[in-house]
């Protein structure tokens, strides 16, 4: 459900020279990462996510920028708002998302834990409630 989503914070290594973050598989995400990939060059009033995923679970965060993540498993819907480089929201197995409100220059960077597979989507809501409905 999406109250298996959590908020990590990720350290944040403070100089004066500035920051830097390290994310470790199985220490600060709770999964092998398998994959990265990142949303840049977003136009304004563009909403992305739109789709569910079957097995992936994700941990993502605004390196730059923010945007609002909507989580919603069928029954409860959680908005997201994120706008700092070490803050991370993990979405487990088994969840629909939309990515909105990007700001000017935003990028959302996601750790993932498996290759890109398009048959883990729903990119259909009713198609992702059937199947949460049956399981
Ligand atoms: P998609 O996951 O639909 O992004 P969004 O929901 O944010 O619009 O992916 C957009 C396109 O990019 C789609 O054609 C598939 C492709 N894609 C890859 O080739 N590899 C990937 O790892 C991802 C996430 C997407």
């Amino acid at each position: 459900t999406v109250y298996d989503c959590s908020i990590i914070t990720l350290p944040k290594n403070h100089q004066i020279n500035g920051n830097l973050t390290a994310v470790s598989n199985g220490v600060e995400v709770p999964f092998d990462v398998k994959r990265i990939y990142y949303l840049y060059d977003i136009p304004g009033g563009i909403s992305r996510g739109g789709h569910g995923h079957k097995d992936l679970q994700q941990l993502i965060i605004a390196l730059s920028g923010s945007f609002d993540l909507i989580v919603d498993d069928g029954n409860v819907k959680r908005t997201f708002h994120l706008s700092r480089p070490n803050i991370g929201v993990y979405l487990p197995a088994g969840l629909w998302r939309e990515l909105n409100n990007f700001s000017s220059g935003s990028i959302c960077f996601v750790l993932a834990s498996t290759e890109y597979d398009e048959s883990d989507y729903f990119r259909n809501y009713d198609n992702y409630l059937e199947w949460k409905s049956l399981k």
